[in-house]
């Protein structure tokens, strides 16, 4: 029988940050975890999928992405569900699909 005190101890708030991304490229999905001070553009590469990027700051357009669902903080426009994946952050678990 195992009792709840030999459980391994956790630091608190350790794991405070992190999120559960899904992400859907050319069809096939992907989930993995991501850490909400990351920008989506980060954690996408993080879990070594092809996302596309150039300026990294907001203005080219090319890191766009549709959040499915999903809490996110983000810098840029939100049209259509669509997002700067380079500026937007996750607040909680979130569904993204990259729109190639
Ligand atoms: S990489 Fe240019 S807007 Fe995100």
């Amino acid at each position: 029988m195992i009792m709840e005190a030999d459980a391994p101890l956790r630091e608190t708030g350790a794991d405070d940050d992190l999120v559960r991304l899904k992400v859907t490229v050319n069809g096939r999905r992907h989930e993995g975890e991501a850490s909400k001070k990351l920008t989506i553009l980060e954690n996408i590469e993080k879990m070594q999928l092809p996302i596309r990027s150039s300026c990294r700051r907001g203005r080219c357009g090319s890191c766009r992405v549709r959040v499915l669902s999903g809490a996110l903080r983000d810098n840029g426009v939100r049209l259509n569900g669509y997002v700067l994946s380079c500026s937007s952050y996750l607040e909680g678990d979130g569904d993204i699909l990259l729109p190639y």
